[in-house]
């Protein structure tokens, strides 16, 4: 049998159009073409519109960088950043890329320092990305050097426009970007503040795995609920999302973009499914029981009617809330066939060793190898393969009919299509004439 890992790298050419060939079918609402998770144009444009486009971009929580003099290394879209904390307590985003010759100078992943030095002719940065020093700037005895007119002030890094809610630090590029609470749209920010409510957050650890799939493939999958019953025989045998329990999947409502899908756990920990429901569920098993049910204890700590709250948010950001176990999850784009997860573990630095523990235990549902995770990076693998270099370049949304945004039953594509109703507003993709 072939492996498929041969023919990662390649894409068929008809699968990598140019802008001008991208035209979306004329039953847009139903259909999405291929050539939106394989071209490289449509990527660029992405990076362009949306990554620097009007929209804040996660970029990391402040618990991260506590204390003044303290950074770390991010990504807004596929560009490299620094998000550090000056000595004014006041945080700064700006691009890792040198004024010089380009190199990316800040190499540690964290740290904590009085300026930044980049490796390759030593300029120098201050904790908000301004320029401070120019080794030999006037020259040798006066010969050589920089031009008498060379300011630092004209050649710092490229700073971007910050905002923060309750110890979570956003980034845009945009002058245009609303301020973040608007751009969250009400529903979206009640729904954050649940486990950013202010609290301090304490650091429990951090994944990270590469997706062979295009970024935006993570977002459908959380406005995807007829996969989560299908999928994963963890969350349908062990009851936390099956057919029937009080569930949601939102759409926010001023673009489609941002949404969550959540879900009220019944008490008991093995799921009680329907005949008839099960029939249709293949991966559902009456025969699996944990070997240790505490792996399950749900501990009510917030004022919330859902037990399982997984947010996206547009067009970077996953907070991810299941029982006890909390996290943050940034998609970092990298190519049309390729994106990065980077998953930051999270409780409250309030907790007890117990809850510690707990959460730690519980956090194994999580992660690229997680028992809710692991299914997801696969089938979005498999996607991306059958879409590369297949000789046909469609994909059906046409579950739950008619609809668009907020679905309260699980067998829906409804949120998925209000997206890409505002993707193609925002990318300026041209749909069709039906044929007369
Ligand atoms: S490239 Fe950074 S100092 Fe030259
Ligand atoms: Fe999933």
């Amino acid at each position: 049998m072939y492996q498929s890992q041969a023919l990662i790298g390649i894409t068929n050419a008809r699968k990598n159009p140019p802008l001008e060939q991208c035209v979306w079918p004329a039953d847009a609402m139903n259909n999405i073409p291929d050539w939106v998770y394989t071209s490289q144009a449509i990527y660029d444009q992405e990076i362009e519109r949306i990554f620097r486009g009007d929209t804040w971009n996660f970029v990391a929580l402040e618990a991260e960088i506590p204390n003044p003099g303290d950074y770390k290394r991010g990504y807004v879209g596929a560009t490299a950043v620094v998000i550090a904390r000056a000595e004014d307590n006041t945080i700064s985003v700006f691009e890792n890329r040198c004024a010089h010759r380009g190199a990316e100078f800040c190499r540690s992943s964290q740290g904590n320092t009085k300026e930044f030095v980049c490796p390759y002719h030593q300029w120098s940065y201050d904790l908000k990305g301004n320029l401070q020093g120019v080794p030999f700037k006037r020259g040798i005895n006066k010969v050589g050097g920089m031009p008498a007119d060379f300011k630092n002030a004209d050649h710092g890094t490229r700073q971007l426009r910050v905002a923060t809610r309750n110890g979570v630090i956003f980034a845009t590029y945009s002058d245009k970007t609303p301020p973040l609470e608007e751009y969250m749209t009400k529903e979206i920010v009640e729904e954050f503040d649940v486990p950013f409510s202010g609290k301090r957050l304490k650091i429990l650890g951090y994944c990270r795995n590469e997706l062979p799939c295009n970024w935006k493939m993570y977002h459908e999958n959380l406005k995807d609920p007829y996969h989560a019953t299908l999928l994963h025989s963890f969350l349908v045998v062990f009851g936390l999302l099956v057919p029937g329990i009080k569930s949601i999947v939102f759409a926010d409502k001023a673009h489609g973009r941002h949404g969550f899908m959540a879900s009220a756990k019944p008490d008991e920990i093995y799921a009680t499914v329907a005949a008839d429901d099960k029939a249709e569920m293949r991966s559902f098993s009456d025969n699996l029981r944990l070997r240790d049910e505490r792996f399950l204890d749900y501990v009510r700590e917030f004022n919330s009617p859902w037990s399982a709250n997984m947010m996206t948010m547009w067009p970077n950001l996953i907070v991810q809330r299941q029982m006890n176990t909390m996290g943050v999850r940034q998609i970092i784009p990298n190519g049309p066939n390729s994106m990065v997860m980077q998953w930051t573990m999270f409780g409250y630095e309030n907790d007890t060793p117990e809850m510690t523990r707990h959460r730690l235990r519980q956090g194994n549902l999580m992660g690229p190898a997680g028992f809710l995770g692991l299914e997801d990076n696969e089938a979005l693998k498999f996607v991306q393969e059958g879409l590369r270099n297949s000789s046909t370049g469609n994909n059906v949304v046409k579950l739950d009919a008619g609809h668009q945004g907020t679905a309260r039953n699980l067998i829906s594509e409804s949120c998925i299509r209000s997206l890409y109703r505002y993707y193609r507003d925002v990318m300026d993709i041209r749909v069709a004439e039906k044929a007369a």
